[in-house]
């Protein structure tokens, strides 16, 4: 199969903010990030409202709806509060994840399958409301299926069992979870949904899915942050950008 188009590369700023914070004053400017990112090629920035607004705050996603030419893909747990904050600012996307408190990232996939009912009833006015729909799930057949019974527009692959195998130098299981993901954007793709990958990303990682011809956005975003301090966050993505276009043609 040829790709579908050419791969979006959303960037997740959220770390700006992680180090803003741990200072408690205005800097750096996760906005500021985020111009930056759309100068240096970002299709889109992701930006994740968690419910203890560690990093990103909810001043910063009105600046960011205020300030961005690219769309904003605004990451969310499914609750009233977030559902309030997403219907007052309409987004062009939003990314249903799971949420802990004491976990340091997010750490799985959404339970779509086994909250199928709230999750229809949860998605329904933000698609009335124009946001087109994604759910940030596992790679298991049943919540790629139940993610398309409930409405979702789009599935967002979880990567992050994957990038941790390759760093831990896990090849040969590494290589099934990389099966596992390509299956799961195929099945998505084949269910009328389109696909994203996200989570842990790096410049190998990134390059190893971007091959999966269904798949038509990354989100990528503290790999990049991290690498930003050592050659500065324009240069950072587009590397990121040239690395994945070049795996991108290796299957056209
Ligand atoms: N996609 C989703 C849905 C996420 O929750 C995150 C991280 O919060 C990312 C992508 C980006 O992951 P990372 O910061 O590890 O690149």
């Amino acid at each position: 199969m040829k790709p579908l188009g050419r791969l979006r590369l959303g960037i997740n700023i959220d770390h700006v903010a992680t180090i803003r914070n741990a200072r408690g004053g205005a800097l750096p400017d996760p906005l500021r990030a985020a111009l930056l990112a759309e100068a240096a090629g970002a299709d889109g920035i992701t930006a994740h409202l968690r419910e203890d607004r560690r990093h990103i705050r909810d001043a910063d996603v009105e600046a960011l709806m205020a300030g961005l030419s690219v769309p904003l893909n605004f990451e969310f747990a499914a609750t009233a509060e977030m559902q309030a904050i997403a219907l007052h600012h309409k987004p062009h996307a939003v990314c249903l994840v799971p949420e802990k408190r004491e976990e340091r990232t997010t750490e799985g996939g959404l339970d779509v399958a086994g909250d199928a009912k709230r999750l229809a009833e949860f998605v329904a006015p933000l698609r009335d409301a124009g946001c087109r729909v994604s759910m940030f799930i596992g790679h298991e057949p049943c919540q790629i299926e139940a993610s398309a019974k409930i409405g979702a527009d789009v599935v967002e692959l979880h990567t992050g069992h994957y990038c941790d195998l390759r760093s831990a130098g896990e090849d040969a299981a590494a290589a099934v979870e990389l099966e596992a993901l390509r299956k799961g954007a195929s099945l998505a793709h084949s269910l009328g949904l389109e696909v994203h990958l996200g989570h842990g990303l790096d410049y190998e990682t990134a390059a190893d899915v971007a091959t999966f011809p269904e798949v038509m956005e990354l989100n990528i975003g503290h790999y990049l942050i991290g690498e930003a301090l050592f050659r500065g966050l324009g240069p950072a993505i587009e590397e990121m950008r040239r690395r994945i276009d070049i795996a991108r043609a290796a299957i056209a």
